[in-house]
């Protein structure tokens, strides 16, 4: 079913200038790009962000990686848009992406467990809360998941 999905280039993926990379591989996977946008997060916003990490010994670090420079966060749409978009940037430890999915986006350009290069949003709730985090709130765009 056509979904969007929220994704986010993280602090070193802007930095290592992989923005156009990650780009192709978006659209030559069939996704459109409907928003995107530059935003810098204060510690507020990147923990509230990641309020379900709060607990997680790696939250502090988590902020502080997050809040170290710009992010790019883009609304994706496609069919099944949330798994795909999962798909293709692979599983969260950079390392693992390297070994066991090397056509994926954090094989390409991710560190380790945290600086992974990108986000996504990893269910249906959460793309739904995450889009409206970044853009409903300021743009007044509502964005329909069900079709
Ligand atoms: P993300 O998929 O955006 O969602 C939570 C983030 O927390 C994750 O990417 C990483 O950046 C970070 N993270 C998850 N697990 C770990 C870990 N074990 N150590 C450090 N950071 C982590």
């Amino acid at each position: 079913k056509m979904e969007k999905t929220l994704a986010m280039i993280k602090p070193d993926g802007l930095r290592g200038n992989y923005t156009e990379r990650i780009k192709g591989a978006i659209v030559e996977s069939g996704f459109r790009i409907l928003e995107e946008r530059i935003v810098e997060l204060d510690e507020d916003r990147a923990s509230r962000f990641y309020a379900e990490h709060s607990s997680r010994s790696f939250f502090p670090n988590l902020v502080k990686y997050m809040t170290s420079g710009p992010v790019c966060i883009m609304v994706l749409e496609k069919q099944n848009a949330i798994a795909d978009w999962r798909a293709l940037i692979g599983p969260t430890d950079s390392v693992k992406a390297k070994a066991t999915h090397p056509n994926s986006i954090r094989a390409m350009c991710g560190l380790d467990s945290e600086k992974n290069c990108v986000h996504g949003s990893d269910s249906l709730l959460s793309a739904q809360r995450e889009i409206s985090f970044f853009f409903e709130e300021e743009t007044g765009n509502i964005y329909s998941l069900s079709i």
